[in-house]
């Protein structure tokens, strides 16, 4: 069976999760630290803070943004669970609106849904292919005439709606980690970038996230660096590392914080997997998508995904195929020969209308034809470090004729 995407897992990986497990530091510390100024130093933007997951690294970028209930955040329909959840989480409104034909979120539908209750959009990078950034930033900046900030709201002795002035722009770049926008890393493009590290991810540190920080001024970096590490830890002013300094032991609580925070044996993992991350796992991943583009390109019958544009390179995460006329029944019989041909595939992602939860709460897949029609013919083929050239071969082929006999 062709696995759909393990991790790279080998000596290296091993040696460097022993080297932190001997090294008497296994929580938060010199490797996290290490990690997060390599990875500041890699996307090119102020700062990055690296914590346990995308998911709880971005419900914290809300929540320093005071969004809460009455506020209403945009994001696609189609995108993973966790992109509205964290809207949830903090009470607020996941307003979805429809995708592009590459994936991404649409930007002129985003700026239909802006109102004064919008406080932040979300667009996400699906499959590592980055959105319209530039767009949704122009979007927000729009709205600087009509955004109503919260006036009674202090984080860490400031109000970042005040100072922002318009709609925050979080892009989910859980997918993209090294995509390039304009020949530049992203990072930089959006007020704050989230990162994920899970296990199937191109970058990953078993679990995993970080944020990317690139706000304009009047903020003030590293005071907002300092309110995210303290309410990573339960609001407590000192870390565990600083509370073992000889007498250092009092500490006391700004802010009833939340726990989030990255250990050092994940840092261990991210600075292997950072090491060799331009030299090896893009470099493999890339031509891993362009053997399947080259072993489908005379398929009538098959959409290829965009790789790369005049303005935007992927991250090679994902090799999201479509069958151009199948029906979503079709689409999953084609699933079901394929993998009776011994090959793992997916679909990412269900849009969000059509889970339970969002479903009842009035979403309407109907209002979003285009998530409806990308999904319904996605096949996503895998893609890690490991999978050989014979193996795409026979991922190819598998599809080719699991195509053929549910198509015709
Ligand atoms: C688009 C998208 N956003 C967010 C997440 C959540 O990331 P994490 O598992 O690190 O919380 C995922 C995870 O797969 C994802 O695919």
């Amino acid at each position: 069976m062709i696995p759909f995407s393990p991790p790279r897992i080998d000596e290296k990986t091993i040696q460097a999760v022993t080297d932190a497990l001997r090294s008497g530091w296994i929580t938060t510390g010199p490797r996290t630290k290490e990690f997060e100024k390599r990875l500041a130093a890699y996307c090119g933007v102020q700062r990055v803070i690296a914590l346990n997951s995308w998911t709880n690294a971005a419900e914290l970028a809300l929540r320093w943004y005071g969004i809460g209930p009455g506020d209403e955040v945009i994001v696609p329909a189609y995108t993973y669970c966790a992109t509205a959840n964290i809207v949830k989480h903090v009470g607020a409104k996941p307003v979805l609106v429809d995708v592009l034909d590459d994936f991404t979120i649409n930007p002129e539908a985003v700026r239909q849904a802006m109102n004064p209750r919008t406080k932040a959009i979300i667009p996400v990078d699906i499959g590592g292919l980055p959105a319209r950034v530039a767009e949704i930033v122009k979007v927000a900046e729009d709205s600087c005439a009509w955004f109503s900030p919260a006036v009674n709201l202090r984080v860490g002795g400031s109000n970042p709606q005040m100072r922002l002035g318009r709609a925050l722009v979080l892009s989910d770049a859980a997918h993209s980690f090294g995509a390039r926008i304009g020949g530049k890393s992203i990072g930089p493009q959006a007020d704050i970038t989230g990162f994920s590290f899970h296990a199937v991810k191109n970058l990953t540190t078993a679990e995993g996230g970080a944020l990317a920080f690139q706000l304009p001024a009047p903020f003030d970096t590293e005071e907002v660096y300092r309110w995210f590490n303290t309410m990573s830890l339960h609001g407590q002013n000192k870390d565990a590392l600083a509370k073992t300094k000889p007498g250092a032991w009092r500490y006391d609580v700004e802010a009833p914080g939340w726990k989030c925070n990255m250990t050092d044996i994940q840092a261990a993992i991210g600075l292997v997997e950072l090491d060799r991350y331009d030299s090896e796992t893009l470099p493999r991943r890339k031509a891993i998508c362009e053997r399947y583009h080259a072993g489908f390109a005379q398929e009538a019958a098959l959409d290829r995904p965009l790789l790369k544009d005049a303005h935007r390179e992927g991250s090679y995460h994902l090799y999201m195929l479509r069958v151009a006329k199948a029906t979503e029944e079709q689409r999953d019989a084609i699933i079901a020969a394929i993998s009776a041909r011994e090959v793992s595939v997916n679909v990412h992602f269900i849009p969000l209308p059509l889970l339970s939860h969002y479903r009842n709460t009035g979403y309407r897949m109907e209002d979003y034809p285009n998530a409806y029609k990308h999904y319904s013919r996605e096949i996503s083929l895998p893609v890690y470090y490991d999978l050989s050239d014979e193996q795409v071969d026979t991922v190819i082929a598998a599809v080719k004729e699991a195509v053929h006999a549910v198509m015709g």
